[in-house]
């Protein structure tokens, strides 16, 4: 077993770049088996859900190359539809393959990915929009089997909710389907934009992402290029509150700052000071912050991938906080542990309520899913005296080599592995 094991009390002081976008990476990555020459990433971060999507590529007959932050994808022997479900078990974004694949063969059949710890993950957007683009696509038995059957004229698809995957999905499959296709009640984060862009650059005719109306004209091929993906707003996020919550001072380098508008408006408002600069922020973390309310919501409005290390912020500033979390049904999995390590909330169904300041003491805690892990480990280094997180499995899916990044911003942590199960 591995877990992450730090002394707090350490301010973060100095400099950290951030990685490429995995929220941005999967989906290149799916998109890219639709490219009928080679494509080219850049600053792609080497993450578990990268390497997982990678294996899923390979599975249906793409080849891959690796150097270093760099993947060399090859398509032309991509020879099949079919996903296994071995591989979709592994993660939820492989089902971003079932796009790429529908809009490559015009066929195909990928098992429908669980839920998992913060919500059921259901699939009912997907189903809808394939239909719309003229798919004929079953779920049965947890697998989704789709054709291209025909559809005559425009086709217009409105979106019950703005599903970051669903649009995602649905970009891929309409921009090598012929004719035009409008997506209206899309999602509008940053991803989508670099989705857009990278499949534009292959020769697609999509335009619109960033706003609430998608318009694609379908093309009949796309081919080869060379694309870097945008950096990645959540660590970005996670290390600024890491900032604020040990009272240091750090540089956040290498992201975009208008990718987290929300996040440092809220910062601000709870009264630490945050500098935005071309492509940094630098985070001032001072005692005797305040409170704030906070509500999750769709881009532009506040990441849900933000919210437990918000929490986990709010639970040392200076008053009462309300948190509403209405994304996910069940992300507060990260309560308990901050309970344990000293936090004063309460949970009443999608709303928490956060009562300080209180100053954290070390705990055990475990991961249960990426972002809760995140939030732990941001109140270990502020607690007083030491912390373990397990569930590491579940960190290393979304931050490149968190320990090294924190320990060279001066955090006495360390990455332990034993033998015991
Ligand atoms: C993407 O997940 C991200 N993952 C998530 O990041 C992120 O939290 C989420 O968007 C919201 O921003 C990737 O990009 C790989 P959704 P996705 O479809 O596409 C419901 C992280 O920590 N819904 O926008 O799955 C769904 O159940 C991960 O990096 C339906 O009901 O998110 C959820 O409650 C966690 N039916 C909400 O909408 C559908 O058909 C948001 O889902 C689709 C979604």
């Amino acid at each position: 077993m591995e877990y992450l094991e730090m002394e707090g009390g350490v301010p973060l002081e100095g400099k950290v770049e951030i990685s490429g976008s995995k929220n941005a990476t999967l989906p290149i990555m799916a998109a890219s088996l639709m490219a009928s020459d080679e494509v080219i990433l850049h600053g792609i971060p080497d993450l578990e859900d990268v390497h997982v999507m990678a294996d899923g590529l390979c599975l249906l007959g793409a080849k891959i190359k690796k150097e270093g932050h760099t993947l060399i994808i090859d398509s032309r022997t991509v020879d099949q539809y079919t996903l296994p479900e071995s591989l979709s078990r592994r993660m939820r974004a492989s089902n971003l393959i079932m796009g790429a694949l529908l809009g490559k063969f015009k066929e195909a059949r990928v098992a429908m990915p669980g839920g998992c710890a913060i919500g059921s993950r259901p699939m009912d957007q997907h189903l809808k929009g394939f239909a719309l683009l003229g798919y004929q696509v079953d779920a049965d038995k947890g697998v989704m089997t789709g054709s291209y059957k025909n559809s005559r004229g425009k086709r217009q698809v409105l979106l019950d909710f703005p599903s970051v995957g669903a649009t995602e999905n649905l970009m891929m499959a309409a921009c090598l389907t012929p004719g035009e296709t409008v997506l209206r009640n899309v999602a509008r984060e940053p991803e989508i934009v670099d989705l857009q862009n990278f499949l534009n650059h292959l020769g697609a005719r999509i335009q619109g992402a960033g706003k609430d109306i998608i318009q694609i004209e379908g093309v009949t091929r796309l081919h080869g290029g060379e694309y870097r993906v945008i950096p990645d707003r959540i660590e970005a996020g996670t290390f600024m509150v890491g900032a604020a919550m040990t009272g240091g001072s750090v540089w956040v380098e290498k992201m975009q700052p208008n990718h987290l508008y929300a996040v440092i408006a809220k910062l601000h408002e709870m009264g630490i000071e945050v500098l935005t600069g071309k492509n940094s922020c630098r985070v001032i973390g001072q005692q005797g912050f305040y409170a704030a309310d906070l509500k999750t919501m769709p881009y532009p409005g506040m990441p849900t991938d933000m919210q437990p290390q918000l929490m986990a912020l709010l639970a040392m500033a200076r008053g009462t906080s309300v948190i509403v979390e209405n994304i996910f049904e069940n992300r507060f999995m990260h309560v308990d542990a901050l309970r344990n390590m000293g936090a004063a909330i309460s949970i009443e169904g999608k709303i928490a309520i956060v009562r300080g300041p209180i100053r954290y003491h070390g705990a055990t805690v475990q991961a249960t899913d990426l972002r809760a892990g995140a939030a732990m480990v941001l109140a270990g280094l502020a607690a007083e005296g030491q912390t373990r997180v397990t569930g590491l499995e579940h960190i290393i899916r979304g931050y490149e080599h968190i320990e090294d990044k924190l320990q060279a911003l001066g955090a006495r942590i360390r990455k332990v592995e034993t033998t015991q199960a």
